[in-house]
């Protein structure tokens, strides 16, 4: 058996699917560019049947990252996968969407849990295996990549997987996927479940990869991975910093970081440069405005802080005494005095160009100003500064509101006041001035006057990129909204409200704040006006 475990990252699909974490088409394709240097084997770049928007996001996903200009080596250009539940349309759309990229495959998924069967599918056992071999088969027309998952499999009968899985075999799939959807199982179940897979599923051989993927309900998710990678699963399906639906699902981060510092334990390999794990975890918790909690395995900001003085003497004595990792490994600490006030151009644009990001002339202009806008006020520039800078400028939604100025007076004498102006979708400049409780409270009240899109706001949350007093400060917001496309829910005719997050960066705090703020109110104004916003009708049932 191979000692290569594949990792299949679908945040841009199971993880962009829970709420609030609602990506722009050039987000999710900047998300997919990192992913793939990252080195991850196969990007889930959506759902195309869920909307137009879905689908197209994955075609250009397709293009443009299953089709790089340049790799290393064949192996290293990510498969690219969509979504289909399994029926004819969605297996047509999906194949439309990936078909574009060098290494497509499909991706379909039926549930097989005596649970679902009845309830949800309304299909007998029988039936299922049959619409399982059919439309395996009739996507194996499309495309040579088949990947089946039998939905729930973590409370579905053992036995009729094996037929399950057996028929999805002969018909084609060449990876069999084992979604715990709902996170139910425990470690020593999980792996019992796989080993029967690979010993008793007829057809079995050693061309087909089987694959795990757990929901973390119970907090077992990346345990219940390892078990199933131990008892010989060879693909493992994560989202950056465990986003998902519900309870989320297994992190990326946590995986790979067992496998390599437990190598003794696992003796496995994966094909991730664990360097840029703490950047692309950053981004995308900007995009999605979803924060990751300090104490977050790998990626949280204290998983490698040392407060208590017996720990700190300690890591002074030897860093081995407390860290089991070290943090340069996940690109935590690096040295990344990167650039200063005085470097130019060229400086930047190699940096970015390391950091993946290759800007033509008009965006590396855009930046290089914002670059010194930033270095006149603090010191030293690392890739973090790089990043915000760079989310902030390029990655943010068409701008439908622009921020074209802002003044707020506050402290303890008299009203905090702020004085908006915004560039609107009309071109024209519109003002206005609020008081409020504090000098944030006042910006958004202004903004809101100005845009008049009922909205809620549900988190706000300022924190700076780096130490420092002149650390550019950052801001993330979650925004509750109706665009047209999902006011109602279309079985109960209750409103559905969406989440949307937004992210500004600025070394002015209330700047950055009022960026987020328009930021996620701009993702609410396309969505409302384009449609761009997949339903909770669109999933049928909502995956896991
Ligand atoms: O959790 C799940 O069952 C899924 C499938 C669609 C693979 O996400
Ligand atoms: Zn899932």
């Amino acid at each position: 058996m191979s000692n290569y475990v594949k990792i299949f990252d679908t945040t841009l699909r199971d993880g962009e699917q829970s709420p609030g974490a609602t990506m722009t088409s050039a987000e999710k394709l900047d998300v997919a560019h990192q992913l793939a240097r990252l080195g991850v084997d196969v990007i889930e770049a959506g759902f195309p049947a869920a909307s137009p928007d879905d689908l197209e996001a994955v075609r250009k996903i397709a293009l443009e990252v299953g089709n790089p200009a340049s790799a290393e080596s064949e192996a290293k250009i990510p498969v690219i996968a969509g979504l289909a539940r399994a029926n004819k349309s969605d297996i047509d759309k999906a194949w439309e969407a990936v078909q574009g990229a060098k290494k497509p495959r499909i991706h379909t998924f039926l549930a097989t849990s005596p649970i679902h069967m009845k309830h949800k599918l309304k299909m007998d056992p029988e039936e299922v295996v049959q619409r399982v071999s059919e439309m395996v088969a009739y996507a194996k027309s499309l495309c040579d990549d088949v990947e089946f998952s039998p939905e729930d499999a973590g409370r579905s009968e053992p036995e009729f997987l094996y037929v399950v899985l057996g028929e999805a075999i002969k018909a084609g799939a060449t990876t069999l996927n084992i979604p715990d959807t709902v996170g139910y199982t425990t470690p020593d179940e999980f792996y019992k479940l796989i080993e029967g897979i690979i010993k008793n599923t007829p057809g079995m051989h050693d061309g087909i990869t089987v694959s795990v993927h757990c929901h973390d309900d119970l907090g077992l998710a990346t345990a219940n991975t390892l078990a199933g990678i131990r008892a010989g699963a060879r693909q493992a399906e994560v989202t950056m910093n465990g986003i998902g639906e519900r309870a989320g699902n297994t992190s990326l981060e946590e995986v790979v970081m067992a496998l390599k510092t437990r190598h003794p334990v696992f003796g496995l390999e994966t094909g991730i440069d664990t360097r840029q794990i703490s950047r692309i975890s950053k981004l995308v918790s900007n995009y999605t405005g979803i924060l990751v909690q300090p104490n977050k395995a790998i990626v949280g900001s204290n998983a490698f802080a040392h407060e208590a003085g017996i720990h700190q003497d300690g890591m002074l004595k030897n860093q081995a005494t407390y860290e089991i990792m070290r943090p340069e490994d996940v690109g935590v600490n690096q040295t990344n005095l990167v650039l200063g006030k005085h470097s130019g151009r060229a400086a930047l644009r190699n940096r970015l160009a390391e950091m993946g990001h290759s800007l033509d002339e008009v965006e590396l202009d855009k930046a290089f100003a914002r670059f010194k806008d930033l270095a006149d006020r603090k010191k030293v520039i690392t890739d973090l500064d790089l990043e915000a800078v760079i989310a902030d400028e390029f990655y943010r939604p068409r701008d439908v509101y622009f921020l074209d100025g802002l003044q707020v007076t506050c402290g303890t004498m008299g009203m905090p006041t702020a004085t908006v102006r915004l560039k609107g979708p009309d071109g024209k400049v519109h003002a206005h001035a609020s008081i409020g409780s504090g000098p944030v409270d006042a910006t958004y009240k202004a903004i809101r006057a100005i845009v008049n899109v009922p909205n809620k706001l549900m988190e706000f949350s300022v924190h700076s990129i780096t130490a420092g007093i002149d650390a550019l400060g950052e801001v993330t917001v979650r925004i509750q909204g109706r665009d047209s496309r999902t006011t109602m829910d279309a079985q109960t005719e209750v409103p559905y409200p969406r989440v949307y997050g937004g992210h500004g960066a600025d070394s002015d705090i209330i700047v950055a704040s009022a960026k987020a703020y328009i930021n996620a109110l701009n993702k609410l104004i396309i969505a409302q006006t384009e449609g761009t916003e997949k339903t909770k009708n669109d999933f049928g049932v909502m995956l896991g």
